[in-house]
C-alpha cells in the first residue's frame, strides 16, 4: 500500500517526537518515499541527523537554508506528498493547523498540501482534555484531516490518561487504509443529489425546507476521493463543488432534479439519494408577485412532485441504490417502509429529534440499514465521516480486522 507513497512526515516539538524515528523507519521500510518537515521545537527533542539518516533526505526546517540563502519551497512539499502525517502534533501545532497561523515550515507545508493530511495527536491528559484543543481538533476533522486519536495511558508527566501519541504501528496502519480506501470506488459512476428543492409559487416565493446540501456534498467528496466518477445534482445552496468531482448539476425544482437523475441514471453503478425534495410543488405559478391585498386567508393548490427514489427503484438495472430517511418519529420503521417502497438497497436513517442530526448540522448521526435487514448504527461524526462509513457499509470495505 506504501510503495512509492511520496509522505511528509511533520514533527512537532513533543517527548512522542522521539518514536517518530521510529514510525519514519517503518514507513521507510514499507517503501515510502519519506521527507520530514520539522519544527523548531521539535529539533528540541530530536536530532535533524538522525532523520536524514532514517530518511535519506535532508530535513526542512527553516524558511530559509543558513549558508546558502535559498528558499525551502513549502508549495512544491505540499503538491509532491501523497499524505502528510503529522507526528507528534503537540497542542500548539493543531491550533496553528486550525487556524491557518503560518509561522514555520510544517505548517505553511500543511498548508499548501494538496493531499490528505493526518495527525497523530501527543499532549498531556488535561491539555487534550482542554475545550480549546477539542475545538481545533474538531476545525481540523472538519477540514477533512483524520485525526489518529490518541491512546490512554502513562504519559511524560508521569500522569495517566489520554494523550499518548498512537504508536507507529497504529499510525502506519491508519496510513495503509487511508490509501486501500482511496482505491475502493475506482472505476465505479457514482450520483449523488444533495440540497433542498424550490418549488416555486410566483417570483419571489417558494416552498422550501432547511437541507443546505452538506451531507450530500461530503459524499460526493468522498467518493471522488476514492476514485469514482462523480456526478453532483444539487438543489439550490451556496456550497462550493467538492475536488475531483467531474460533473455537477444544478437545479432548483424537485422537476428538474428528476430529470437530471433519470437521463443519467442508466450510467451509474451507485446512487446516493442524499436531497431533501419537496414532495409537493403549487398548482401553477403565478408570473407576477401575488398581492397582499384581498381576503385574510389564501389557498395554495399542490400537486405531488415525482418520486426520483421510487422511479430509480421501479426501474433498476444492476444500480446500488441508497436513500436517506429524515424521520421524526418511529424511525426505524418509517425507514425500512421507505426501503420497501422504493426498492432501495440501503437506508440511512437520521432523526431530527437528533440535536448531532440533519439539517445545516456540521455532524450528523446515522443508522445504515440494508435490505437484508443488517443494520449498522454509528455516533455522531462529522458528515465527510458519516460519508465516509456510508460508503464503506454499502461497498463491504473492511479493516484488516474486519472492521467497517
Ligand atoms: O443537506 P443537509 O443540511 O446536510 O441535511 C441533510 C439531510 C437531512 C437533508 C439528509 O441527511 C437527508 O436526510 N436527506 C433526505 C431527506 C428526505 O427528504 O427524506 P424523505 O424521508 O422525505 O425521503 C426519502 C428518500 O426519498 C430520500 O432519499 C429522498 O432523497 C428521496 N425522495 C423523496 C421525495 C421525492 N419526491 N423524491 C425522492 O427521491
Amino acid at each position: 500500500m506504501l510503495k512509492g507513497k511520496h509522505i511528509v512526515l511533520g514533527i512537532s516539538g513533543g517527548i512522542a517526537a522521539y518514536k517518530a524515528a521510529y514510525l519514519l523507519r517503518l514507513l521507510v521500510k514499507k517503501g515510502a518515499e519519506v521527507q520530514v518537515v520539522i519544527t523548531p521545537n521539535g529539533k528540541e527533542f530530536i536530532t535533524p541527523a538522525t532523520l536524514a539518516a532514517l530518511s535519506g533526505k535532508p530535513v526542512v526546517s527553516e524558511f530559509f537554508a543558513a549558508n546558502t540563502g535559498e528558499w525551502h519551497s513549502h508549495v512544491d512539499l505540499g503538491l509532491w506528498a501523497d499524505l502528510m502525517i503529522v507526528a507528534p502534533a503537540t497542542a500548539s501545532t493543531i491550533g496553528k493547523m486550525a487556524n491557518g497561523i503560518a509561522d514555520n515550515m510544517l505548517i505553511t507545508t500543511y498548508l499548501s498540501a494538496k493531499e490528505q493530511v493526518m495527525v497523530a495527536p501527543a499532549m498531556d491528559l488535561d491539555m487534550w482534555a482542554h475545550p480549546s484543543t477539542q475545538r481545533n481538533v474538531a476545525t481540523l476533522r472538519k477540514d477533512g484531516v483524520i485525526i489518529v486519536e490518541p491512546a490512554s495511558g502513562e504519559l511524560a508527566s508521569g500522569l495517566t490518561g489520554k494523550g499518548r501519541m498512537e504508536e507507529p504501528e497504529g499510525i502506519v496502519k491508519a496510513a495503509e487504509d487511508y490509501f486501500r480506501r482511496r482505491e475502493t470506488l475506482r472505476g465505479k459512476r457514482v450520483m449523488v443529489t444533495a440540497g433542498p428543492t424550490y418549488e416555486n409559487i410566483d417570483p419571489v416565493r417558494f416552498i422550501g425546507n432547511y437541507s443546505s446540501g452538506k451531507m450530500g456534498f461530503a459524499i460526493a467528496a468522498e467518493a471522488a476521493a476514492r476514485g469514482a466518477d462523480v456526478t453532483l445534482v444539487a438543489g439550490p445552496v451556496g456550497l462550493p463543488t467538492p475536488d475531483g468531482v467531474k460533473e455537477r448539476v444544478d437545479v432548483t425544482s424537485a422537476v428538474e432534479m428528476y430529470n437530471a437523475v433519470t437521463q443519467r441514471y442508466a450510467d451509474a453503478d451507485i446512487v446516493v439519494l442524499a436531497a431533501a425534495v419537496a414532495d409537493y410543488a403549487p398548482a401553477t405559478i403565478s408570473d407576477t408577485k401575488i398581492k397582499r391585498e384581498g381576503a385574510s386567508t389564501m389557498e395554495l393548490q399542490l400537486v405531488r412532485n415525482p418520486d426520483i427514489a421510487a422511479t430509480l427503484g421501479e426501474s433498476k438495472q444492476g444500480q446500488t441504490l441508497v436513500g436517506f430517511a429524515l424521520e421524526t418519529d418511529h424511525e426505524l420503521s418509517n425507514a425500512m417502509h421507505k426501503l420497501e417502497k422504493k426498492n432501495l438497497d440501503w437506508i440511512v436513517l437520521n432523526s431530527l429529534r437528533d440535536p448531532e442530526a440533519g439539517f445545516m448540522k456540521d455532524t450528523n448521526k446515522v443508522t445504515i440499514v440494508s435490505r437484508k435487514g443488517e443494520t449498522h448504527s454509528f455516533p455522531a461524526k462529522t458528515k465527510r465521516e458519516v460519508a465516509a462509513d456510508i460508503i464503506d457499509t454499502i461497498t463491504g470495505n473492511k479493516d484488516e480486522n474486519g472492521k467497517t
